[in-house]
């Protein structure tokens, strides 16, 4: 199969193959939780609806221990050999740089053999081979699929088609979701988490504009407080499209007394979606939706009420001709930062950007990324060692992650020791 697109003609077998799992599909994600576990351990990861506040505490602390014994010889060979026996796919048949490249970096560091397919036509897809069929293929060579497509329910699919394997008695493997369409990225939302779990800890210089001035920045901003708590997070651009804005925006529900501001053209493919509009109000969480950073909130403009900007790029890629047109009348403008609109931003607040930005659209002019509040390239690195802290738990080696750190630094706090990494 050459073509990932839907079609007008008769179903392909792909598609038969997700309607015959529609069912499951359909069903409320707290229902499917359960199925992406076994022996109550993280399995398949396929929505960030499957973390909750304390499974993201203690990924992002392994993954500071990763970093941490990253930097040592004895660090990185003790690192190596945990999942020397385990080979890795990567089955990307989407663009992709950072993810990628980092879950590849990922599986190195712990020791996993990684292999790849990223363009299907010099697999047997072209042969007429289904993406199911070459996914129960991997599934006998490889201990793990991590998977990027534009069919937004194929990896949650694979993850059924995975059970029910094991369930007759056949071997089965992890699937792990790094983009489905338009629907989610759950890999990102968890990077994007541990990168404001380290900028809201203002304890490194490398991970917060304004750092170990937290008690000075309190006189400035009476309300801050450390963690991700008490927050305003401001998402900017494309966010009817944006699955990383939907995947970091459902994390973000676990935290308490958070607002989120989308900040989008009134546009029915921009603006926010129905589903995860009625999904957010469902969880009580507070939002706005406004069109530009001018807009007033009790009287004050967005862009200086934000604790955190997450921006994004407008996805041009997924036009129709109707789109075309109608942005043709909006002013997309007003989705680009500035050095004037940042110079109003609080000062500690960080800018994230999934990345790639957009050189021709300009959302974040390359002059911007000298400012201490620019965090998007510490956000990619910050993929690497989350994704790796994902593996060794997938595969149930952080605990020994955590004894070999404790050996090493005795009882000295693991924050303390973050400090010096890279
Ligand atoms: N953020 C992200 O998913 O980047 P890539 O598309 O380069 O993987």
């Amino acid at each position: 199969m050459s073509s990932e697109s839907p079609s007008d003609q008769s179903p392909t077998q792909d598609e038969l193959d997700l309607l015959h799992y529609e069912l499951r599909i359909n069903r409320p994600v707290r229902m499917k939780i359960p199925e992406f576990l076994r022996d109550e351990r993280l399995r398949h990861v396929i929505f960030s609806g499957q973390f909750n506040v304390d499974m993201l505490e203690e990924l992002g602390g392994i993954a500071d221990k990763i970093r941490v014994l990253s930097k040592m010889r004895e660090g990185q060979d003790f690192l190596i050999k945990l999942l020397h026996h385990k080979r890795a796919m990567l089955y990307f048949t989407q663009p992709s740089t950072r993810t990628f490249l980092s879950f590849m970096s990922a599986c190195q560091i712990l020791g996993i053999t990684c292999n790849e397919v990223r363009d299907p036509t010099t697999s047997s897809e072209t042969k007429g081979e289904t993406r199911f069929d070459s996914i129960r293929m991997f599934s006998s060579y490889f201990d793990l699929i991590i998977m990027r497509s534009k069919l937004a329910r194929l990896a949650e699919s694979c993850a059924y088609l995975m059970n029910d394997l094991s369930e007759t008695g056949n071997r089965s493997v992890p699937i792990i979701n790094a983009g489905s369409g338009a629907d989610e990225h759950p890999t990102q939302a968890l990077l994007d988490i541990y990168t404001l779990q380290r900028t809201f800890q203002f304890t490194d210089p490398k991970d917060s504009p304004i750092t170990t001035r937290f008690d000075e920045l309190r006189s400035e901003y009476p309300e801050l407080t450390r963690g991700l708590s008490n927050k305003v997070y401001g998402f900017c651009g494309d966010i009817g499209r944006g699955r990383t804005v939907r995947s970091l925006a459902s994390l973000l529900t676990n935290y308490e007394n958070v607002t989120l501001i989308f900040i989008a053209p009134n546009d029915p493919t921009l603006a926010l979606k129905d589903d995860l509009r009625q999904r957010l109000a469902d969880q009580g969480v507070r939002m706005h939706e406004v069109e530009s950073f001018e807009d007033q909130i009790d009287g004050i403009p967005v862009i200086e009420q934000l604790d955190a900007l997450y921006m994004t790029r407008i996805q041009k890629e997924h036009n129709d001709p109707n789109d075309e047109k109608h942005f043709a009348e909006l002013d997309l403008s007003r989705y680009k930062l500035s050095q004037s609109l940042v110079s109003r931003m609080k000062t500690f607040a960080p800018i994230l950007h999934p990345f790639p930005r957009d050189q021709h659209f300009g959302e974040i002019p390359p002059e911007i990324d000298d400012d201490p509040r620019a965090m998007y390239f510490r956000q990619a690195r910050n993929g690497m060692w989350i994704r790796a802290a994902l593996l060794a738990t997938i595969f149930g080696v952080h605990h020994q992650i955590t004894s070999f750190f404790h050996e090493e630094y005795g009882g000295v706090n693991d924050r303390v020791r973050m400090t010096n990494a890279k």
